[in-house]
């Protein structure tokens, strides 16, 4: 499998923890418990939603051990037989101010879980996969955060799936946050800033999703349909997947000479990897193909192909014996830990939290119904381009020893972008961000909009570098350009 997201074999399957509801109560007579210490799951069924509403379980005591923070983790029923899974953490500090921030992991079909418990979550699970320790750089140490597991059946979630491409993953997502802001205890949160935060497979999550909430905030505002306005107020994506054809060609560069790492694969790999792009029926004319056919018919079937293709006579050629994720590591990577993985499937740990399901961190399934329509062969740099043309506050940004989604294809991405910044975005040089005097990061700023380059991180740059990525997320939330501190 070839997922734009972490993936290891290995994930041992439990039966899922029977989970009893303890009551079933109307939204209107439960009131905000989060004070609560006690373990108790919780049913509110939506009143304006048919077959919608939250359960929960508030204050498990797993992961954010810190005094006091809240959190509330459980599913979010966004239809018949479709549960969302979703964990949310109150910020350490001031949560009454600070923003709300989503985490979405990539794939198509992993669990942000991952994010979570690997790279800007409260805690990390320890090598006994059956203790953690807190996490000093979590991102809720200056935001609300909240991970939700999409499309459903990813991670926690479970039910039927009905997403297959990220246009369609996108109503289930607004959903769930309709379900969500509905509801007392989030309720205060649908006019805090809402910051989406994602990686890899984000780059098409993001402006897929983005645009499609700015186009249901339209209709409310026009009165055309009932809802909560979700008005995202910044976007971030590191290491992402915006536009297959120049990501393919990244390729090709990225192992001809990895800025800082040199060259990685041999010339006569070189030659092959470039006839792959450009011979005959290539993967640069496929790709073409692909995006020429935009949402025609016959489009899913050319634009998996045009994938495969790419897979086989680039991507693999490229990778080689590299840890795709972290050039710096070899095939059996062993960082990040997946230690994680059996600790959300120990029995104890899913009935504290609320799980229904074993959990399974990138599911073969949802990721099939994907490359089944040519999705990830697709461009959202046009939706992307659009975003930052409305000057919307967005953060591209990559580590710099990733090869999956590398930096080279992030940065060609946003000089292709066709925006109002375009020209001075190109005569802006690259310049260091400092923290207290070390250099972390190289970095652009144009009005809203800034490019990272993380120095030393591979894909999950928040897991390889902690306090870097807690700046640049701080940096990004107060609505400042990169700066060094
Ligand atoms: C809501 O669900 C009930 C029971 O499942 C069903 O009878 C009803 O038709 C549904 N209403 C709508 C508007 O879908
Ligand atoms: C796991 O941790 C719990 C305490 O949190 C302890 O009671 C239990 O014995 C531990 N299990 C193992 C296998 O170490
Ligand atoms: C995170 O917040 C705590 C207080 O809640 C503070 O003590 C700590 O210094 C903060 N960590 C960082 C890295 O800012
Ligand atoms: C709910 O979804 C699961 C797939 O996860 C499916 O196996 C099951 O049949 C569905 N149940 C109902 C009642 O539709
Ligand atoms: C690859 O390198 C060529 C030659 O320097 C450059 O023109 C192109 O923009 C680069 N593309 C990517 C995706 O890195
Ligand atoms: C490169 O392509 C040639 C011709 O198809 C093939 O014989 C050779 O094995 C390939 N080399 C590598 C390293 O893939
Ligand atoms: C991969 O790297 C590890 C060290 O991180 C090393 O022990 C192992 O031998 C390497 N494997 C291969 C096949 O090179
Ligand atoms: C993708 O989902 C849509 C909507 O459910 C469906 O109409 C379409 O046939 C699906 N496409 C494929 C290739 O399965
Ligand atoms: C962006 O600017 C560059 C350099 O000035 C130019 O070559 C390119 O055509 C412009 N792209 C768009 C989409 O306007
Ligand atoms: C930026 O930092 C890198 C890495 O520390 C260093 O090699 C480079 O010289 C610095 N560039 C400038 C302009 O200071
Ligand atoms: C940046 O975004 C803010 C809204 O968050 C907006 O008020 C401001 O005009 C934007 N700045 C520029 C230079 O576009």
């Amino acid at each position: 499998m070839f997922l734009r997201t972490l993936v290891r074999a290995g994930v041992t399957l439990l039966l899922a923890a029977s989970i009893s509801i303890t009551h079933a109560v109307s939204v209107t007579v439960v009131e905000d418990n989060l004070d609560s210490p006690k373990v108790e799951h919780v049913r509110i069924q939506s009143d304006a939603h048919n077959a919608t509403g939250i359960r929960y379980v508030t204050n498990s005591g797993i992961c954010e051990t810190t005094p006091n923070v809240a959190q509330i983790s459980g599913y979010i029923d966004i239809g018949t037989n479709m549960s969302m899974w979703f964990w949310f953490f109150e910020s350490r500090n001031t949560p009454e101010t600070a923003p709300f921030t989503l985490w979405l992991n990539g794939g198509p079909g992993c669990s942000s879980m991952i994010g979570l418990f690997q790279e800007n979550g409260p805690c990390f699970v320890n090598a006994d996969a059956n203790s953690t320790t807190l996490n000093p750089y979590s991102w809720n140490n200056v935001s609300n955060m909240i991970y939700i597991d999409q499309p459903i059946e990813t991670g926690f979630s479970h039910g039927d799936d009905e997403a297959n491409s990220t246009q369609s993953a996108a109503p289930f997502v607004w959903t769930a946050f309709q379900v969500l802001f509905e509801n007392k205890l989030f309720s205060k949160y649908a006019s805090r800033e809402f910051i989406f935060a994602s990686e890899s497979y984000g780059g098409h999550y993001v402006p897929g999703f983005v645009t499609y909430f700015e186009q249901q905030n339209a209709l409310i505002a026009s009165g055309k349909i009932h809802g909560v306005p979700i008005s995202v107020s910044a976007l971030m994506i590191n290491n992402g997947w915006f536009d297959p054809l120049i990501h393919y060609v990244s390729y090709l560069n990225y192992t001809t000479n990895a800025p800082g790492y040199g060259q990685l694969r041999p010339d006569d790999v070189l030659k092959n990897i470039s006839n792959g792009l450009y011979g005959p029926d290539g993967c640069v004319a496929q790709e073409k193909a692909c995006y020429a056919a935009g949402n025609s018919a016959e489009s899913n079937k050319i634009c998996r192909h045009a994938d495969k293709y790419c897979i086989e006579n680039v991507y693999w050629l490229a990778v080689d014996d590299y840890d795709p994720y972290d050039i710096r590591q070899n095939s059996s990577a062993p960082f990040p830990p997946e230690y994680y993985v059996d600790y959300l499937n120990k029995k104890d740990v899913m009935a504290k939290i609320g799980a229904e399901v074993p959990y399974d961190e990138c599911p073969t399934k949802p990721y099939h119904k994907f490359i089944k329509t040519g999705d990830e062969a697709r461009t959202w740099l046009p939706q992307l381009s659009a975003l930052a043309d409305s000057k919307m506050k967005i953060l591209i940004w990559a580590g710099d020893a990733d090869l999956n989604c590398n930096w080279l294809g992030s940065q060609a991405t946003i000089l292709a972008m066709d925006w109002y910044g375009n020209k001075t975005l190109h005569d802006t040089p690259l310049t260091n961000m400092t923290i207290d005097g070390t250099t972390v990061a190289a970095v652009q700023n144009v009005d809203n909009f800034s490019f990272a380059l993380v120095y030393k991180a591979g894909h999950e740059v928040p897991a390889f570098q902690p306090k870097a990525s807690l700046e640049i997320f701080s940096q990004i939330i107060r609505k400042e350009q990169l700066h060094s501190v």
